[in-house]
């Protein structure tokens, strides 16, 4: 027996109403927000993530799904979503368009990673990205539609934490400082960490070995080496979050695991659980990452939830979606020339917009409407060869158990009515 692969899982019928109302949440806090839908390739150049994410991260070194295709040409399945959208916006000239350009996507993730609880090797991300402007008013709209959006869906547990990484000017101040402050202590360091100190001291904020956690906490602030445009911008955004009654916390630790960054990062928590495997979100201000890509200097900013994970924490805070539609109509017969009648009905009523179920080969009568009680229909229309003759059929109400005798030419207006 196949499997699906480790660390993927299938989305099953049951589970689909959950998707379909994050997705319809989505969707609809975009077009509040005036995002519009892009969708890009499920592969990109391997070049493309790695001059974007970083040669040092955990993404580029050991996650990402890349191989050559039959050209020779070395691709990658999507490891996020930020570095497409970037390249999309160069490739089509969207800069062109008044700024900021405002997009956003449903997209399917992959990393090889470690396959546990709430971390995949195949996940989904909504993700939005405002590019173009560099005013701190976006970064804190950029955040407060990421509240809006945990809010629509219900979620009321969460919380978010907030950092300023500063820019190309004022970080190789503060990667030093911390460069010295941790080869002070490197006998300490988890071995990963010890190998980045030199290549990418960043990431050793962010490790989540018990060791490296305490020297986190009391290493350089990134904040305390702020450049005055940065500090300013940093202040901006506070206030507005305060103006918007946003609450938030600062954590000098919170530094993303992607390397395009500058200025504000920020993640979003449940607040039932601490550690690093389950945030909701996160996203920040990339202003340099275009420019990266061979564009010209453009801010921008932007954020991306993990869907998993919000239907997870939809599960456990009790919050159930609506449900979806399904056929209400079931048509049950006896008998191959009752067959045909079945299917010319069943042709009808969908033409009308009524969702039908027809029963197909030749089980008993019995087995039918037991079949259609388990699909949870309403009504199950019957077709026997009396009722071929005299084209009245039985309409039976499986809710009420009741059921009456109405003429072929009656059934759509009646069923027309009467949907649910
Ligand atoms: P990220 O933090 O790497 O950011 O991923 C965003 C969210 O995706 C995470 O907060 C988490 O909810 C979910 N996620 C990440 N990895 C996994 C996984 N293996 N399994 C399940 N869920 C996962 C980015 O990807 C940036 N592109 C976000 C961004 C957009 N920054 C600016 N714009």
């Amino acid at each position: 027996m196949y499997k699906a692969p480790r660390g993927t899982s299938d989305i099953l019928p049951e589970e689909q109403a959950y998707w379909r109302y994050v997705e319809d949440k989505a969707i609809a806090l975009c077009t509040l927000y005036g995002y519009q839908r892009l969708e890009t390739p499920v592969f990109e150049d391997f070049h493309l993530f790695v001059r974007s994410i970083g040669e040092e991260t955990d993404i580029v070194t050991k996650e990402m799904y890349t191989f050559k295709d039959k050209g020779g040409k070395k691709l990658t399945l999507r490891p996020e979503g930020t570095a497409p959208v970037c390249r999309a916006y160069l490739e089509h000239g969207l800069y062109n368009l008044p700024q900021p350009v405002k997009l956003y996507y449903l997209a399917t993730i992959f990393r090889y990673e470690r396959p546990q609880a709430g971390r995949y090797r195949q996940h989904h991300q909504f993700g939005f990205e405002a590019i173009g402007d560099g005013d701190p008013a976006l970064d804190a709209e950029v955040i407060d539609m990421t509240r809006q959006f945990y809010s629509t869906l219900g979620l009321t547990q969460f919380s978010f934490k907030l950092n300023s990484i500063g820019c190309w000017l004022c970080r190789p101040e503060y990667v030093k400082a911390l460069k010295e402050y941790y080869s002070r202590h490197i006998s300490s360091l988890c071995p990963d960490c010890q190998t980045r100190l030199e290549r990418n001291p960043l990431r050793l904020l962010d490790c989540k070995k018990l060791a490296c956690l305490n020297l986190a906490e009391l290493a350089p602030k990134s904040i305390e080496y702020l450049c005055p445009k940065c500090q300013s911008h940093f202040d901006k955004v506070q206030e507005y979050l305060v103006v918007l009654e946003l609450p938030f916390q600062l954590d000098h630790k919170l530094v993303r695991g992607l390397d395009y960054y500058t200025r504000t990062v920020f993640e979003v928590q449940p607040q039932t659980e601490a550690g690093a495997q389950t945030a909701l979100g996160g996203g920040g201000r990339y202003d340099d990452l275009i420019e990266e890509l061979g564009g010209k200097p453009t801010p921008a900013v932007g954020f991306a939830a993990g869907l998993e994970r919000i239907i997870t924490n939809l599960v456990k805070q009790g919050i159930s979606p609506p449900t979806l539609p399904r056929a209400t109509v079931f048509i049950a017969h006896v008998g191959s020339e009752t067959e045909k009648e079945a299917i010319k009905i069943a042709s009808k009523l969908r033409q009308a917009g009524i969702p039908v179920i027809a029963a197909v080969g030749d089980r008993s009568l019995k087995a039918q409407l037991r079949q259609a009680n388990s699909l949870d229909c309403h009504y199950a229309i019957i077709i026997g060869t009396e009722e071929l003759k005299t084209q009245v059929v039985t309409l039976r109400d499986l809710l009420s158990g009741e059921q009456k005798a109405v003429a072929i030419t009656h059934l759509q207006v009646l069923l027309s009515q009467d949907k649910g």
